[in-house]
């Protein structure tokens, strides 16, 4: 039999039957094997999951054992644990509270991409980039991040074809405020950082509408041109009064690549400042999730799982995997499958379980809408066994964020 159990109560003589934590590197070369020394049960405590899959006919019965008279921490309640339910178990989040963070959240969004586009157009007629303009919208998008990260990120996901370009800038800014708080950056340079983010593709309105929107590949010359965006936005940047050092790299080094194959300078490793690091990963993460003229937006975990493979060259693979912390392995707004044969749309992250977020279940496989019905993984027997694309269900993204 397969049972749930809080990673607490794993004892050498059980048999682990699924490590609950998907694709993400965990160390071990197998997902299912038996624990067979006290050096095992605590390797699969450092991976971070909370709660773990055994198979009770293959090793020991965790509910055939005597309880532990101390455990090292109070377990999480789970759909096989017959312990009460802690009354402190975190909640995702108030309705109230909710209510107004996403209103709030959309109403920013819409404002940031107005500012944005108009910033761009300014600079098109050869105008300066108002700081007076710029730091007031990034300190409301690093404390919308801070406030609820949950409310703002799936709406920077979702753009229209024709505005990418400053949606992009919008939605990098967010990202790299939420992955500079997972780091635990300090608080006055994260509005740094995102000053940086929100910037760092203006070079691109030096850049002709017909390349930067062409629907086909670019010529050679076509593709030299797009790329010295990256240095007209170091210039344009450089020309700016009040710009810090850290946005400057954030603009000038988001397409250096960790192995040296990026441009404009073909930097490497550690000559790449974090913040060009940091930026690399975000803006491609939001490039391949975006839908574009010519392809497709990729759904975000199968881009989060692409992005680890590319950190074999591209990418600082550390700080791959502390982007995937920061978004969640199941990004909010993402469609999921549960092993239930339904379909839900993920409203809310928890730090301590990337891979029990809660979910809205709003659809069978079978073909039909249900009832929607929201489910805190971390406290039901289904769990998610894949993402799912939104197109190839007629499933409407937008509907089924979280409000
Ligand atoms: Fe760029």
């Amino acid at each position: 039999m397969i049972k749930l159990i809080p990673v607490t109560r794993l004892q050498a003589g059980m048999y682990v039957h699924d490590l609950n934590c998907g694709w993400l590197q965990h160390g071990f070369v197998r997902n299912r094997f038996l624990v067979a020394s006290a050096d095992d049960v605590r390797k699969v405590r450092e991976i971070g999951v909370t709660e773990i899959y055994v198979d009770t006919g293959r090793g020991l019965d965790p509910d055939a054992l005597p309880a532990p008279d101390a455990p090292e921490s109070a377990p999480e309640p789970g759909p096989q644990h017959t312990a009460p339910a802690p009354a402190e178990a975190p909640a995702v989040h108030t309705p109230a509270k909710a209510a107004s963070s996403f209103e709030r959240a959309r109403a920013l969004h819409r404002e940031a991409n107005q500012i944005v586009r108009d910033m761009l157009g300014d600079i098109r007629l050869g105008k300066q980039i108002e700081m007076e303009k710029v730091e007031p919208l990034v300190g409301r998008i690093v404390d919308s991040i801070f406030t609820q990260q949950d409310a703002l990120l799936p709406l920077a996901r979702l753009k229209q074809h024709d505005n990418y370009t400053f949606q992009h800038s919008v939605s990098v800014c967010a990202l790299m405020t939420a992955f500079a708080r997972t780091l635990e950056v300090p608080h006055e340079t994260i509005r740094e950082i995102a000053v940086g983010a929100l910037l760092h593709d203006v070079g691109k309105a030096r850049v002709p509408d017909e390349i930067l929107n062409k629907p086909g590949k670019l010529t050679d010359a076509e593709f030299d041109r797009m790329k010295s965006h990256v240095v007209q936005s170091k210039i344009i940047l450089q020309a700016t009064p009040g710009i810090s050092p850290i946005a400057l790299d954030v603009a000038a080094q988001h397409h250096e690549r960790f192995d040296g194959s990026g441009y404009p300078n073909k930097l490497a490793g550690n000559a790449i400042s974090l913040y060009g690091r940091m930026g690399a990963i975000v803006d491609v993460y939001d490039a391949i999730t975006s839908d574009r003229v010519y392809h497709k937006g990729m759904a975000p975990t199968e881009a989060l799982r692409k992005l680890l493979d590319w950190s074999a060259n591209h990418f600082e693979p550390r700080l791959v995997k502390a982007f995937i912390r920061s978004v969640g392995i199941y990004p909010t707004g993402a469609l999921v499958r549960l092993e239930s044969k339904r379909l839900a749309v993920v409203q809310a992250q928890h730090a301590d379980n990337p891979m029990q977020p809660t979910v809205k279940v709003i659809f069978h496989t079978a073909g039909h809408y249900l009832r929607p019905e929201d489910v805190d993984l971390r406290r039901s027997q289904d769990r998610i066994v894949g993402h799912e694309d939104f197109a190839a269900w007629n499933i409407d993204a937008l509907r089924w964020l979280p409000q």
